[in-house]
């Protein structure tokens, strides 16, 4: 009995030495003392001995158990886990674990333009305004000059709210509402959320605008092209070439379409600008007297100019999108590379 007690101590210690882990540790437990395990194993044993021999291995076997126990203690401690295996407040951590690394999110790249486009503004001495996403006719159509029956108002999928109420086609409403508010001169641009009832790869029901809008005496067309040609330039680069294509629009007279040469093909001609060289990034024109008179300014005294553009569309041509809806759906691996 002597010997087989010292067979396992024996074994007990070098099994203990090698042990780093709590894991481990945990079956040593269970072959030395558990139900199974070799102290129970000596204690049946020694049912068949006489009563002094169980007197004197009883106590033999009773201090390897004791050692036992005291020895698993011991390392339990040391690797910094209780004997439930629950984390001690003891800061012992196995520094052979790789560590965890934290994933930081990153700006939609939506926001990024939006951002760029704003600070571009600012920088331009435009002031930040916003509007609301519900509006009544009177602000998304009339006072733009777009009465009732007029066509343009087929332009625009218009989501009908209820009523009056409609979800905004364009960003161009919160011109109405700063004019309404404040005398000029003013300069506002007026990013967010616009609502049109249309879906394919250059189209979503909600996508976003920004909007401009410079009041003042003596505001030109001649303005408009040289800020938007410092703004498109900033966005797209130094040697982006723009052009103005007289348009139409029922808020602005004279009206233009601004188109950029392509940053696909540099103009030479690719399916993304249709062969032409050309790809139309934003509307603009001088704001027609018909809404300075709804918002009772003197047409005479000022005059001012105005823009809206859509940010999707300038972030597609700016990293090579090909289709909008890749904004939306919240993939990963697409919204990884921004
Ligand atoms: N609101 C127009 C649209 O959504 C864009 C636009 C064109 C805004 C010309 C303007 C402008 O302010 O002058 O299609």
């Amino acid at each position: 009995m002597i010997e087989t007690i010292q067979k396992h101590r024996q074994d007990f210690d070098s099994r203990i030495c090698s042990t780093s882990v709590a894991e481990p540790l945990k079956q040593l437990r269970i072959d030395f003392l558990g139900k199974k395990g070799c102290v129970q194993a000596l204690m049946k044993e020694l049912r068949q001995a006489s009563p002094e021999e169980k007197r004197q291995q009883g106590k033999l076997i009773n201090d390897f158990k004791q050692y036992v126990e005291n020895q698993l203690k011991d390392k339990e401690e040391e690797l910094g886990k209780s004997p439930k295996g629950r984390p001690s407040t003891g800061a012992t951590f196995d520094t052979t674990l790789p560590g965890r690394r934290e994933i930081p999110g990153t700006l939609h790249p939506v926001t990024q333009v939006m951002e760029e486009i704003k600070s571009i503004f600012l920088g331009l001495g435009f002031q930040v305004e916003e509007g609301p996403e519900i509006e009544t006719d009177y602000y998304n159509f009339e006072a733009l000059n777009i009465p009732k029956d007029h066509p343009a108002r087929d332009m625009q999928d218009t989501f009908y709210v209820d009523g009056e109420a409609v979800l905004r086609t364009h960003t161009s409403p919160v011109q109405i509402h700063v004019m309404e508010d404040r005398e000029p001169p003013l300069r506002i641009i007026a990013p967010g959320k616009v609502y049109r009832c249309d879906s394919d790869v250059s189209h979503t029901p909600m996508f976003h605008q920004i909007e401009g809008l410079m009041v003042d005496e003596n505001v030109s067309f001649s303005h408009l092209k040289g800020i938007m040609s410092i703004f498109l330039q900033e966005v797209f680069g130094k040697n982006t070439k723009v052009r103005f294509r007289p348009s139409f629009f029922p808020f602005t007279c004279p009206s233009a379409e601004v188109d950029i040469q392509c940053v696909i093909c540099s103009g030479k001609g690719c399916r993304v600008c249709s062969q032409t060289g050309w790809v139309e990034i934003l509307g603009a024109g001088m704001v027609d007297p018909a809404v300075f008179k709804f918002v009772d300014y003197d047409a005479e005294k000022w005059t001012g100019f105005a823009f809206g553009l859509g940010i999707e569309r300038i972030s597609m041509l700016k990293y090579g999108i090909n289709d909008i809806r890749l904004f939306f759906e919240n993939d990963l691996r697409f919204l990884k590379q921004f």
